[in-house]
């Protein structure tokens, strides 16, 4: 394993996963994301886009993360891996590689949380640890594998059906960008859903379907708000994501909304956290956080610079050096 030369620029490698995409989608979110590469360039990191088909992680004398007959891993470096996907085959080379990244001496920033290792990606692992702090959650039901999927409407009909009176959300565990999340009104069309999904094993869960007037997402940075994104789905629609079709502007937040975001953060030792909620008629209801991978390019002027600033002093941070201002 190399180490760093001093005084060199922190370098970054973020490994995507383009096979999550049809390419004509993949095309936009590489032109997306190199915003993203720009600003952390522009904070003097290195940065390079390594896609995870093209990694093979291993041991030899060490753990390894080869890149051709190049070893990625080296003290000090930090990894961005995007881990969600919907092919089990691309989950398991993201798993592998985490586990590689983790067992080395350099850093993986998208772990972000301390606790067990799903709650930085599984919803499910998420509601239990907001819940058991008091902060509002919808009730949810994780649906079975395989042949006993079915199974999932008994427990659906006894424990949601009466808080239910909009129908359900079937959405995966560990997804993101709105994929798979799928609004049906009566237990039969739940039914047929769930034979669909049951083929794919994504591993979802059932939710009452909330009205709400769009999401809010709380930008918390050394435990403190930053800013607040209200992201507003389009007419008739209801997933509020931008990458759905949703619209962002910013937005001053219910202290109540600053509060549970920052205390949700504290809770899990995150120095920067997304916090998502939605804005159902009773108040808000925790939908999800993210760490460093959400997006914030859709804030308006001064927000999105304030944040932009926090994410890179966070990444610093974590990669133990200094010096980042732009
Ligand atoms: N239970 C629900 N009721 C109503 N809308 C929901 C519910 N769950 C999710 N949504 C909508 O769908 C969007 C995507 O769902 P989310 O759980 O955030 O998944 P993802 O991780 O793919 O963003 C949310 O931003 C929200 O607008
Ligand atoms: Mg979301």
């Amino acid at each position: 394993m190399t180490t760093h030369t001093p005084g060199a620029r922190a370098e970054l490698v973020w490994i995507t996963n383009p096979d999550n995409y049809d390419p004509g989608l993949g095309a936009r979110l590489k032109r997306e994301g190199s915003e993203r590469v720009d600003l952390y360039v522009e904070h003097g990191f290195d940065v390079r886009v390594v896609h995870s088909c093209d990694v093979v992680p291993g041991w030899n004398s060490g753990p390894r993360l080869w890149h051709g007959d190049e070893d990625l891993l080296c003290k000090g470096r930090g990894f961005l891996l995007s881990s969600w996907t919907w092919h089990q085959g691309i989950a398991q080379q993201i798993q592998a590689i985490a586990r590689t990244i983790r067992a080395s001496d350099a850093v993986l920033l998208t772990d972000g949380v301390h606790g067990a290792e799903g709650l930085a990606m599984d919803k499910l692992a998420m509601y239990h640890h907001a819940g058991r702090l008091d902060v509002p959650v919808l009730p949810c039901v994780a649906v079975p594998f395989g042949r006993y999927t079915r199974r999932a409407l008994e427990t659906v009909r006894r424990e949601l059906a009466a808080d239910a009176p909009h129908g359900y959300v079937i959405k995966p565990r560990e997804m993101a960008m709105g994929f798979g999340v799928h609004r049906v009104d009566t237990l039969e069309q739940l039914s047929s859903a769930l034979d669909l999904l049951a083929p794919a094993d994504l591993g979802c869960l059932v939710q009452p379907c909330l009205p709400h007037t769009g999401d809010v997402r709380v930008y918390v940075h050394q435990g403190r708000q930053l800013a607040a994104l209200l992201r507003t789905p389009e007419a008739g629609a209801y997933r509020a994501n931008v990458s759905q079709g949703g619209s962002g502007s910013a937005l001053t937040v219910p202290a109540e909304i600053t509060e549970m975001s920052e205390r949700l953060a504290r809770s899990v030792d995150a120095d920067y956290l997304c916090v998502d909620w939605l804005l159902g008629a009773d108040g808000p209801v925790f939908n999800e956080w993210m760490t460093v991978s959400a997006a914030f390019e859709d804030l308006p002027e001064p927000e999105r610079s304030t944040v932009g600033r926090a994410l890179v002093t966070h990444l610093a941070r974590r990669l133990g050096v200094g010096g980042t201002e732009a």
